[in-house]
């Protein structure tokens, strides 16, 4: 029996793909290596390919035989909000055929259970300080609408063929589990201000008119290893054969404003950091921050960790590499 992970060499891919090579099990990671790492996946077996493309439906069917794969964990996608504004065929064509390609090869070789990787950009700016799992979706960019269709997919396919399934949506990921699995990109505000450090710039505050205690925008930080962890509990839940399709939060339910983030980076780096304060980016909501109730009742799980461990060893495993 193996575990499945789509995006398995990716940023939080990876991290899943460890937590279970720590628990035994065996793991297949299929990939198709455009921002993922082979170095990050260890002795876990790699299959390259695009979910997304054609005759992808059959590879993964042929995967799923030959290594006997009971579950599949789907993180494989693009997750750039503005790529995604630029190029939305672009974005539906991954995520939303890739989704296609892998609900249906599960269908065909009999795989019945799922954990899918969602967003709370499904939300869009929900005017609640808090947001349920029963708050209205109405994502405000493709990206989120790719997340949100993946989901209604999920859906469909457990009420037809009995899939057995738990969607996951992430709030504002940052941190790393281990040295060698920090964030390679630079398109979140941590890393963002790690760059702009590393380069001897002041890091940007986009708005600080916003209706929040200190006029920046605040959201729900969730440490890499806490998520990989709700993963796991999500697989768990897809183990019982009356479960059918379960939406999660996954965040601390404790909201971080952007100025609160970028002390916490000087403090794990030791800098007195002087941000410069510009204008409103598009399609920011003032607050983003999850009602974790259902996560923690349903699958028994809660982040353990805060701003500063994830800041500090998301600095750890930046000082790592640079
Ligand atoms: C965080 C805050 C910015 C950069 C995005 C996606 C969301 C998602 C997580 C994936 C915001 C501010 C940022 C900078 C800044 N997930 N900021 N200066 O937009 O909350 O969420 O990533 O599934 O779908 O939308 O994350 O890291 O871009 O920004 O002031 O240089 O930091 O305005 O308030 P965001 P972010």
């Amino acid at each position: 029996m193996s575990v499945l992970v789509t995006g398995g060499a990716g940023y939080i891919g990876s991290h899943v793909v460890r937590l279970l090579q720590e628990a035994n099990e065996d793991v297949v990671v299929v990939d198709d290596l455009s921002s993922g790492d082979p170095d990050r996946i260890g002795e876990a077996s790699l299959v390259e390919l695009d979910v997304s493309s054609d005759g992808a439906q059959g590879t993964l069917e042929m995967v799923m035989e030959e290594r006997n794969v009971e579950t599949v964990i789907h993180l494989s996608a693009q997750k750039q909000v503005g790529i995604s504004m630029e190029r939305p065929m672009f974005y539906y064509r991954q995520n939303v055929a890739g989704m296609v390609n892998l609900l249906s090869a599960m269908e065909t070789s009999g795989v019945q259970r799922l954990v899918f990787s969602s967003s709370a950009a499904v939300y869009g700016m929900p005017d609640v300080d808090m947001v349920t799992e029963n708050t209205r979706c109405a994502p405000i960019n493709p990206y989120g609408e790719t997340k949100l269709i993946g989901e209604w997919m999920v859906s469909r396919a457990s009420a037809a063929w009995g899939l057995r399934a738990s969607s996951l949506r992430y709030f504002n990921v940052a941190g790393a589990g281990w040295d060698d699995l920090g964030d390679p990109t630079a398109f979140n505000l941590v890393p963002i201000v790690f760059n702009a450090l590393a380069e001897g710039r002041a890091p940007q505050v986009f708005g600080d008119d916003y209706p929040t205690p200190d006029g920046t925008c605040i959201r729900d930080y969730v440490h890499v290893l806490d998520l990989a962890e709700a993963h796991l509990s999500a697989l768990e839940f897809t183990a019982d054969e009356s479960a059918t399709h379960g939406v999660f939060n996954i965040g601390t339910g404790k909201g971080s404003s952007v100025l609160e983030v970028i002390n916490a980076v000087g403090a794990a780096a030791g800098q007195d950091i002087e941000p410069e304060i510009t204008g409103r980016r598009g399609g920011d909501p003032a607050q983003l921050v999850a009602d974790v109730a259902k996560a923690k009742d349903v699958l028994g799980w809660t982040a353990r960790h805060g701003l500063d461990d994830m800041v500090d060893s998301a600095w750890k495993a930046f000082s790592a590499r640079h």
